[in-house]
């Protein structure tokens, strides 16, 4: 297959590349960015995929939570990180309050990938009714399960999901009613290793991971975090790639082929 468009540059990755990923056994690599020189960076390297996080309300914008983010903020950083991209996947997220109801978030996925260049957008929870409406408009989906940040004052803290086995169940199903609903993708977020390696054995889409385990179809991480030079302190489930690493493109490359060759995570970063 031809992966030059005439320009000469690298075709974006298509979500049924992602799928056919999947299929052949080939671990997704997918890293947070939220401006032009990491992504162009992230992109060199050979990252399949970037995820313009809400998370940026943490990194970038230096608040405790992602409450802050409006949509004007992620329309502005997906669109610095997908002018600078040429083969990488681009994922944004809906950020908080910005899919109350089916219509709202139809609006606000467009504005991200009409303005933004976003290939996919991502919404947290068990969101069905929103995403088989943007399904419906085609707006590709990616689902989000276990840990959400955007409900951090209903969890009460940052903490690992779906331990008890009735919690673990209701994780399971959604990610069924999830796929069924349409979604295309789904990140898992902090779960124990076991319930993630389940999920993505019994469903057909791409299965991404951050603290789910080495068993995801992909892993993601928050590129502030796996560079150690965020300003809150770096999860457990995360890594150091700067250590012993002589720059910044030499961590991300480490990060790459260790997602590729399943070296991360490892126990030590899994639960
Ligand atoms: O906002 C973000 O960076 C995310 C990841 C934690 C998956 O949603």
């Amino acid at each position: 297959m031809n992966q030059y468009l005439s320009t000469g540059t690298l075709k974006p990755l298509s979500i049924t590349d992602l799928a056919a990923m999947k299929q052949r056994g080939e671990k997704i690599s997918c890293l947070t960015a939220y401006d032009a020189s990491f992504s162009a960076l992230i992109d060199k390297v050979g990252i399949d995929m970037i995820l313009v996080g809400d998370s940026l309300g943490m990194v970038i914008q230096g608040h405790s939570t992602t409450l802050p983010v409006t949509i004007k903020d992620m329309v502005y950083h997906t669109h610095c990180v997908s002018k600078a991209r040429q083969r990488a996947f681009i994922v944004a997220d809906l950020p908080f309050m910005s899919y109350a109801s089916p219509i709202i978030a139809a609006k606000n996925a467009a504005k991200l990938m009409q303005i933004g260049g976003a290939q996919m957008v991502k919404l947290e929870g068990p969101k069905f009714e929103c995403v088989s409406f943007l399904v419906d408009q085609g707006i590709p989906v990616c689902g989000h399960l276990g840990l959400l940040p955007q409900s951090v004052n209903q969890l009460g803290s940052y903490k690992v999901q779906g331990k008890e086995l009735a919690a673990a169940e209701k994780i399971l199903t959604e990610a069924h009613q999830l796929q069924q609903a349409g979604a295309s993708l789904l990140v898992l977020e902090c779960i124990p290793a076991s319930l993630a390696k389940e999920i993505s054995s019994q469903l057909t889409i791409p299965i991404i991971g951050i603290g789910a385990g080495v068993d995801c179809d992909g892993q993601v991480l928050v590129l502030y975090d796996m560079l150690n030079i965020g300003p809150i302190k770096r999860p457990r489930f995360s890594r150091d790639f700067m250590n012993g690493a002589n720059n910044i493109e030499e961590a991300l490359n480490t990060y790459h082929q260790s997602v590729k060759q399943s070296l991360f995570p490892s126990i030590d970063h899994s639960f």
